[in-house]
C-alpha cells in the first residue's frame, strides 16, 4: 500500500508538470481525484486491510489526497490566470483600428466658404428665427398685402400671423431693429417653402442674406462687393452680368449671373444652353424698409443680396438631385 501511494504521488507530480490546458487538467482530475479516480479507489481498498494498520494507511492516504488536490488547485489557478492575462494583453503588432472621421455636409462646406469670403470683407454674421411672424417675413419688407408669396401655396403657416420663414430677408429687419448704422452683416439660415418636391426644389433649403447700410452706400459698391465675392468663390476668370429684376424690398433690384463654370459659357444642360447661371438677387434697400426700422432714408442708404445655397452646392459638386442632400445617405456624404 505504501508503495502504491508513493507511486501515485510521483506519477501525479510528473504528470501535472506536463499539463498546459484546462482540458488536460480535467483529464488529470478524472484520473486521480474524481469518484472513480486512483486516489478514491485506494481509499476504497482501505477496507480490505487489517484493522491494525488501517489508521496509519488512512493517514498516508489523506496526505496523498491533499497533495494531489493541491497539485490540481495550483495548476488550475495558474492556467486561469494565464488565460485572463492573455485576454488583456495588447498585441502591438496588430494593425491599428481605423477611426472614421466625419466630414462636413456639402451645404455646410459651401456656407463656410461663403462666410469666409465675406468675413474678409468686414461682414459679421447674424441669425434670426426660422419660425417668423408675417410682419418680419413680409410686411416690414414692403410686400403688399396681396403679394402672391404670402399665398398658402408657398408659405407654411403655423397660425394666422405666424409662419416658417420663406427667405432669410426678415433677418435684415431684425438686425436693423436692434442696431444703428453702419450695419454690415451676412445672415445664413434655413428657409421653408411649400412647393412640389422634385429634383430641383425641396420644402426646405438654405439662403445667405447680405446687408450693408451706412451713409452714402451706392449701387456700384454693391456690384464691387458681389463681383469680388464671385471671383473668389467661383474663380477669378469668370464673367458676370447684372440684370434688372424686381423684389419688393429693394429698388432698384437686380439679379447677378456668372458664366456657366461647367461649359465656360458655350451652353450646356446645366445653364440651359444660355451660357449663364443666375447666382443671386440683390438691390438697394427700399426706402420703405428703412422707414420700417426707423432708419432715416434721407440720411442712410444700403444694399442687400440673397442667394440660395443648395443650388450653388449642386452646381459646384455636380449634384443633380436636391433631395439627396437631405437623405443622410452615408454613401453620398462620405464623398465630401
Ligand atoms: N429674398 C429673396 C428670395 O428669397 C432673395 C433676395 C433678393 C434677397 C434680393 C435680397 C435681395 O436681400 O436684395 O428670393
Amino acid at each position: 500500500m505504501i508503495e502504491k501511494i508513493k507511486q501515485i504521488e510521483q506519477e501525479a507530480q510528473t504528470e501535472i508538470a506536463t499539463v498546459q490546458t484546462l482540458d488536460h487538467l480535467e483529464l488529470f482530475r478524472v484520473k486521480y481525484i474524481a469518484r472513480k479516480g486512483l486516489v478514491p479507489t485506494l481509499f476504497d481498498s482501505l477496507k480490505t486491510l487489517e484493522s491494525s494498520i488501517r489508521p496509519e494507511m488512512g493517514k498516508h492516504l489523506n496526505d496523498l489526497r491533499n497533495k494531489v488536490q493541491k497539485l490540481f488547485d495550483d495548476k488550475k489557478e495558474a492556467l486561469e490566470k494565464n488565460l485572463h492575462s492573455e485576454k488583456e494583453s495588447i498585441d502591438l503588432t496588430l494593425p491599428g483600428r481605423k477611426r472614421w472621421i466625419g466630414t462636413k455636409h456639402p451645404i455646410t462646406q459651401t456656407l463656410d466658404e461663403i462666410k469666409r469670403i465675406f468675413f474678409k470683407m468686414g461682414f459679421e454674421v447674424a441669425e434670426g428665427p426660422e419660425i417668423e411672424d408675417d410682419y418680419h417675413n413680409f410686411e416690414a419688407l414692403n410686400f403688399p398685402p396681396d403679394h402672391p408669396a404670402r399665398d398658402m401655396q408657398d408659405t407654411f403657416f403655423v397660425s394666422d400671423k405666424i409662419l416658417l420663414r420663406t427667405h432669410t430677408s426678415p433677418v435684415q429687419i431684425r438686425v436693423m431693429e436692434k442696431q444703428k448704422p453702419p450695419v454690415r452683416v451676412i445672415m445664413p439660415g434655413r428657409v421653408y417653402r411649400n412647393e412640389a418636391i422634385s429634383s430641383r426644389s425641396y420644402c426646405l433649403f438654405h439662403q445667405v442674406e447680405g446687408l450693408y447700410v451706412d451713409t452714402r452706400v451706392t449701387f456700384s459698391e454693391l456690384k464691387g462687393t458681389l463681383v469680388a465675392f464671385a471671383k473668389q468663390f467661383y474663380g477669378s476668370n469668370i464673367k458676370f452680368r447684372f440684370r434688372p429684376s424686381f423684389f419688393p424690398f429693394t429698388e432698384p433690384s437686380a439679379e447677378m449671373d456668372i458664366t456657366c463654370f461647367l461649359c465656360k459659357g458655350s451652353g450646356c444642360r446645366v445653364c440651359k444652353q444660355t451660357g449663364w447661371l443666375e447666382i443671386l438677387g440683390c438691390g438697394m434697400v427700399h426706402p420703405n424698409v428703412l422707414k420700417n426700422v426707423n432708419y432715416d432714408p434721407d440720411k442712410y442708404s444700403g444694399y442687400a443680396f440673397g442667394m440660395g445655397i443648395e443650388r450653388i452646392a449642386m452646381l459646384m459638386y455636380g449634384i443633380d438631385d436636391i433631395r439627396i442632400l437631405y437623405q443622410n445617405d452615408l454613401r453620398f456624404l462620405k464623398q465630401f
